[in-house]
């Protein structure tokens, strides 16, 4: 089965079951949902992040059955990447009921799933519940509703918190006790039977009944509802489905690893699978805006690109492969994530970028670190990083390889004394990323204004085709042939700066796909299958109808258009055949 097939399939028998099919949300959090601070995270990390409002009681507009697809990163266990079951970037299949259904429908559809859909061994499936502590009981009921699908007894397992308690997120939030699915990929099902432990039981589901709100004391709460929330890693499931050993073999890889193994001129499974996780993370960051840096997303953005070139010299790629890799991403996705699409000129550009300023420093970062007799101290780390580049991360790898210790605490002070000196106003100021957020978020309405004001000013056949957004300005790649006339240019800023100065409202709609292309919603959605579309709007009134511009879109978004302040063209050119590219800033 492809991949294609699984998310079909799935999301095909939960719209069955009346559930309403919801849009990927960003990897990037969305910065303008309230949260408390302990429950916000760099990065979208299971399917029910963005859900958490609603989790909590908030209703959603779409109503109390759920499914998507949704795109996940988690980079705690950067480490284990290259064996068969970890990634950093993955695709969750979930289904929710935000105080509908309960265990009884939602282990029913499971096995439903599992079993008459996608014709998996039920004798070779094992399932887990939670076996009861101090803060929550056995859970008896969802012991007894597999029973009664017919899971024999010796196939069911009683595991603790550790095992069988999902969330929260952060310290404090939803969370409960959950039922776990395993495939038991010996076809004998000879030998011990743990799941828990052993690898040849492959998890393959969880459903999660989050009827508890765990406090910051650490007390638990009952939620407002009971919710239930399920995740399926979709690379594991393809695996499992295809009987080969991890996602590495199936089509959401093979062209990749295909690709990988044709350049490299030594051959290393585990390089070759790291090198493929980690492009995979960066081309799906990158078209979520994030863009390699010191700070924070950034950051982890750098440390996958840089590691993947390191892994890429392991292997004698000697040739720039970033662009060729990421091309093959965006191909095997971009049907599915049509803003892969959209985002790869961007994409292609960072990649490029990232790897000409790291190839050279690698090369002799390397020679300067073999120089380093024994231990690597923390000056030496700092050293590293500073004049070659490396992520300390990378500093600790190669030291591991060869038995070496790293000094991290002496590093990390060495970092912080040089951070104190060079730190800019901007990160100077408290919440220096709520600042760069607000900004790109400002730049991002601009860049709806700008589109709208091109259709104005050249005509309807103007579209967006790639769209990038930095804490300092915009960039907006269009369909337009010719190179624009000053003439133009200055009316498209004029008309920016005249919708600017009517402070405009930013308002948001959900509605279904058809009739947001009937009031004439311009741009990309990010899927093709999703029943109901996301569209931002800005007029004199909330009336959708009478918005300026009206663009399919994810946010986030500045509140009103009056917060941009002064909007400047400040660059227009060729950005392929057919394709005008225009950089501009604003002053807010
Ligand atoms: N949140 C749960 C998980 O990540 C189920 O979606 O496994």
């Amino acid at each position: 089965m492809t991949s294609v097939e699984l998310r079909q399939k799935y999301l095909k028998f939960f719209q069955d079951r009346k559930h309403k099919i919801i849009p990927s949300a960003s990897l990037v959090p969305d910065q303008t949902v309230e949260l408390a601070p302990t429950q916000r995270v760099l990065f979208t990390t299971a399917g029910m992040h963005p859900l958490i409002p609603y989790l909590l009681g908030q209703s959603h507009p779409e109503g109390k059955r759920l499914v998507n697809v949704q795109k996940c990163l988690r980079t705690d266990d950067i480490d284990e990447v290259g064996d068969a079951t970890h990634n950093t970037f993955f695709e969750m299949l979930g289904n929710w009921s935000l105080g509908d259904y309960w265990k009884e429908e939602a282990i029913f559809w499971s096995w439903e799933f599992l079993v008459k859909e996608l014709k998996l061994d039920s004798k070779r499936i094992y399932v887990s519940v939670f076996a009861g502590d101090d803060d929550a009981p056995f859970d008896q009921e969802s012991f007894d509703i597999w029973k009664k699908l017919g899971v024999r007894k010796d196939h069911i397992f009683k595991y603790g918190k550790k095992d069988n308690w999902w969330g929260p997120v952060g310290p404090s939030g939803p969370c409960g006790p959950d039922t776990e699915m395993f495939y038991d990929t010996e076809p004998s099902g000879k030998g011990p039977i743990d799941p828990s432990t052993n690898p040849r039981f492959v998890e393959i589901w969880n459903d999660v009944f989050m009827e508890y709100d765990k406090q910051t004391d650490g007390s638990y709460k009952p939620l407002i509802q009971k919710n239930v929330d399920t995740g399926m890693g979709l690379e594991r499931m393809l695996a499992v489905l295809n009987d080969v050993p991890s996602g590495y073999e199936t089509d959401i890889f093979l062209p990749l690893m295909k690709k990988i193994e044709d350049l490299a001129g030594a051959f290393n499974v585990k390089s070759t699978r790291i090198v493929a996780d980690h492009i995979r993370s960066s081309v799906f960051l990158i078209s979520d805006g994030v863009t390699p840096s010191n700070v924070e997303r950034g950051y982890i953005l750098r440390r996958l690109i840089r590691r993947s070139i390191r892994h890429a010299s392991l292997l004698k790629i000697d040739a720039d492969f970033l662009e060729d890799l990421s091309k093959i991403v965006v191909k095997t996705y971009g049907d599915f994530y049509p803003k892969l699409e959209e985002f790869q000129n961007s994409i292609v550009d960072e990649l490029k970028g990232e790897e000409k300023k790291f190839k050279k420093a690698l090369a002799s970062g390397i020679r300067h670190f073999e120089k380093i007799q024994g231990d690597i101290s923390g000056k030496a780390a700092f050293d590293l990083y500073q004049n070659y580049g490396f992520p300390i991360e990378l500093t600790v790898e190669l030291a591991a390889e060869q038995g070496k210790k790293v000094d991290i605490k002496k590093f990390e002070s060495e970092l912080k004394s040089h951070q104190n000196l060079s730190r800019s106003a901007q990160e100077k100021t408290k919440g220096g990323l709520a600042v760069q957020s607000a900004k790109a978020a400002k730049l991002h309405t601009a860049t709806h204004l700008l589109h709208q004001a091109l259709r104005d000013v050249l005509g309807n056949h103007v579209h967006q085709t790639g769209s990038h957004i930095t804490d300092e300005r915009l960039r907006f790649d269009f369909s337009h042939s010719e190179k624009m006339t000053q003439d133009q240019l200055n009316k498209t800023q004029g008309l920016v700066n005249s919708k600017i100065a009517d402070n405009l409202k930013v308002n948001k709609k959900t509605l279904p796909k058809q009739a947001a292309q009937q009031v004439g919603a311009i741009g990309l959605f990010d899927e093709k299958y999703t029943d109901l579309v996301s569209i931002y709007y800005m007029g004199k009134s909330d009336k959708l109808e009478e918005a300026y511009s009206k663009e399919f879109c994810g946010g986030p978004h500045a509140e009103n258009t009056g917060t941009l302040g002064e909007f400047k063209i400040t660059k227009e050119e060729s950005a392929g055949s057919g394709i005008r590219r225009i950089y501009a800033k604003i002053t807010g």
